[in-house]
């Protein structure tokens, strides 16, 4: 074994794009995966393909179910909130998190933000000291068409990156780190033609940290 390689470590890697191959977020968190495994020799990795399979909304049941005492929740608060502590394990049992999404709207998918919701139970994962995530890597690659660079003329439009940045540190995280790749609708939409090399050096920077941020 390479001295280099950790053992026993654990990834849960989250996927959002509906892409599939043209997805850019999913290529750059392939990247992180294939070089993660390389790094961790015995180490489990987890894909959950929001895409493929979306967590529900929350629903009422699902809600009032934690205000409900147990013996008088319905088959369906039973089961739905079975299943939000089933994602409260699954998340917070991985030594490692990495989260793939694009924008969209300026902002996160709604699967992602349903799955956020379905996590975030009070007094068992949230905000307020149930520090779940506490101690865990937690990375997010993010894929935008545009830029919100400083300078660029929607800085500032860019509702993503700091709202997915607040969940991991509220949630207890402290190795946070967001791998960018903008720009990457030139080449596609009219009038983005010459930001086509702008695009391309962006996403291989991106698979370049995301190959430092797994090894
Ligand atoms: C429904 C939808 C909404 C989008 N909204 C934005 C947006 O607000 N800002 C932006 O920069 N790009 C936006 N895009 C472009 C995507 O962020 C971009 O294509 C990104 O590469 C998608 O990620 P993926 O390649 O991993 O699928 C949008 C794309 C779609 C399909």
């Amino acid at each position: 074994m390479n001295r280099e390689q950790k053992t026993l470590s654990s990834l849960l890697a989250i996927e959002v794009s509906p892409g599939g191959e043209h997805s850019v977020s999913r290529q750059i968190t392939a990247e992180f995966i294939s070089t993660w495994k390389a790094a961790h020799a015995d180490g489990n990795v987890i894909v959950k393909d929001l895409a493929a399979n979306p967590v529900p909304h929350l629903d009422a049941e699902a809600i009032f179910a934690g205000y409900t005492p147990e013996d008088s929740r319905s088959t369906g608060m039973v089961a739905k909130h079975a299943y939000r502590h089933e994602l409260i394990k699954e998340i917070t049992g991985v030594d490692e998190i990495v989260i793939s999404t694009p924008m969209w709207n300026w902002s996160v998918p709604s699967v992602l933000k349903a799955y956020i919701d379905q996590i975030i139970i009070p007094g068992t994962l949230d905000g307020s000291g149930a520090d779940g995530l506490k101690g865990k890597k937690v990375t997010f690659v993010v894929a935008q068409g545009g830029s919100y660079a400083e300078g660029a003329p929607r800085h500032g439009w860019d509702y993503e990156i700091g709202y997915l940045k607040l969940v991991a540190t509220a949630l207890g995280a402290t190795d946070v780190e967001v791998i960018l790749a903008e720009l990457t609708l030139a080449g596609q939409v009219p009038g983005m033609e010459a930001l086509v090399p702008k695009k391309e050096a962006s996403i291989a920077a991106a698979l370049e940290a995301a190959r430092k941020r797994a090894a």
